[in-house]
């Protein structure tokens, strides 16, 4: 089907610049590389950005992976391999469950123990009260789908205790460690020594053009890399994507503050009108959610409507709520959404809502 979406000229979701243009990418890219770079090998820009990762994670071995689906796969089936367990236990809105179409279980005959309230963090007594044997727990630092919510540096070392000392492995999804670093303020490799394995995405806030990374010991990643292989993840030539990946490392860590500083703005300007609702009040990471008293698709067909006469991208995705009447969506701000103040986001949620609680927009139920 050919593309007919309206061009986006601003968007308070993109994590890559919406001007960024191929062309500017592989000047970027071309930088990086000289007439002497070969494409694989230990000097390759795939085994630099391996070894640069690991370093940064104080992890033995760290593996490039086409796609965060695939490694997280992978980092689960080498656990209940080696714990001869078939269940994991992750909160009930994780990534790997809403969005994967259960991979885990279609293709590698996994178990999900749902942990926690879905929308609420999950705690040390719900991992108490879980009474199996598990082979990993999964945490998804910040916990996206709830609003970006991170739990107190203490109670995830707490959880992480209690897990590891069933025997369980510790898992990371940390497509959003840049984000979730910049709460706990705390160095990459402490945050990362946590968890037996690590998964982080080159293309979110690094604005890499996709692929993954995991990183863990040695042993482990053995047997992670043939997973990949099995999985149709152990192409050759993925230097271009690791190139892109490695534009932005030097130069994120130093920008992240400020993102998550003016993420707080526009939460505050929005709670402050009290039109919307800002969630979690103040947001913990640069990522947070607008919760809306308004029906989801009148809401989705206002914002067409602003995108087409504007070019301004609000969301990817809007959620409905079990209230009726009400949604959400998420907010992530990095270098596009610095470019709205956040009286201008007020006034966008304020045309938004006139928009669709009009009659020409409320929509007729099935
Ligand atoms: C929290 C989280 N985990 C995992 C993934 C999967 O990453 P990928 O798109 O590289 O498969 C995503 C992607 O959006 C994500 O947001």
């Amino acid at each position: 089907m050919p593309d007919t979406s309206p061009p986006v000229r601003r968007s308070l979701f993109l994590h890559a610049p919406i001007r960024r243009r191929p062309r500017v990418v592989l000047e970027q890219m071309l930088a990086l590389v000289d007439d002497d770079t070969p494409p694989d090998g230990p000097e390759g820009p795939v085994a630099v950005l391996e070894r640069r990762l690991a370093d940064l994670l104080g992890k033995e071995t760290a593996l490039f992976f086409p796609s965060g689906t695939m490694a997280q796969q992978s980092a689960l089936r080498v656990h209940a391999d080696r714990l001869g367990r078939r269940t994991f236990a992750a909160h009930p809105q994780s990534h790997l469950d809403v969005w994967e179409e259960q991979g885990y279980n279609a293709v590698h005959s996994l178990r999900m123990r749902r942990t926690g309230d879905p929308h609420e963090l999950m705690t040390a007594a719900d991992l108490e009260a879980i009474g199996e044997p598990l082979a990993t727990v999964v945490w998804e630092l910040p916990q996206r789908d709830i609003g970006g919510l991170l739990p107190e540096w203490d109670d995830l070392c707490e959880q992480v205790a209690l897990v590891r000392a069933t025997g369980a492995a510790a898992h990371l999804d940390g497509a959003r460690l840049w984000e979730a670093q910049t709460y706990y303020q705390r160095p990459f490799d402490e945050i990362a020594a946590l968890f037996d394995t690590v998964y982080l995405s080159l293309y979110k806030s690094l604005q890499g053009v996709r692929g993954a990374v995991l990183a863990s010991d040695t042993a482990t990643m053995k047997v992670a890399q043939v997973w990949r292989q099995r999985l149709g993840g152990g192409i050759r030539d993925a230097w271009p994507l690791a190139l892109a990946a490695l534009v932005h490392l030097d130069t994120l860590a130093d920008q992240m503050p400020a993102y998550r500083e003016h993420a707080i703005a526009i939460a505050t300007a929005i709670n402050a009108d009290g039109t919307a609702r800002a969630y979690p009040d103040p947001p913990q990471t640069p990522l947070f959610h607008i919760h809306l008293p308004a029906d989801r698709r009148a809401v989705e067909q206002a914002g067409q409507a602003i995108l087409t006469e504007h070019g301004i991208q609000l969301w990817g995705r809007v959620r409905s709520a079990s209230e009726p009447g009400r949604c959400a969506f998420e907010v992530s701000v990095g270098e596009n959404a610095m470019e709205f103040s956040p009286d201008e986001v007020v006034a966008l949620l304020h045309d938004l809502l006139a928009r669709a609680t009009s009659a020409a927009y409320v929509p007729s139920r099935p």
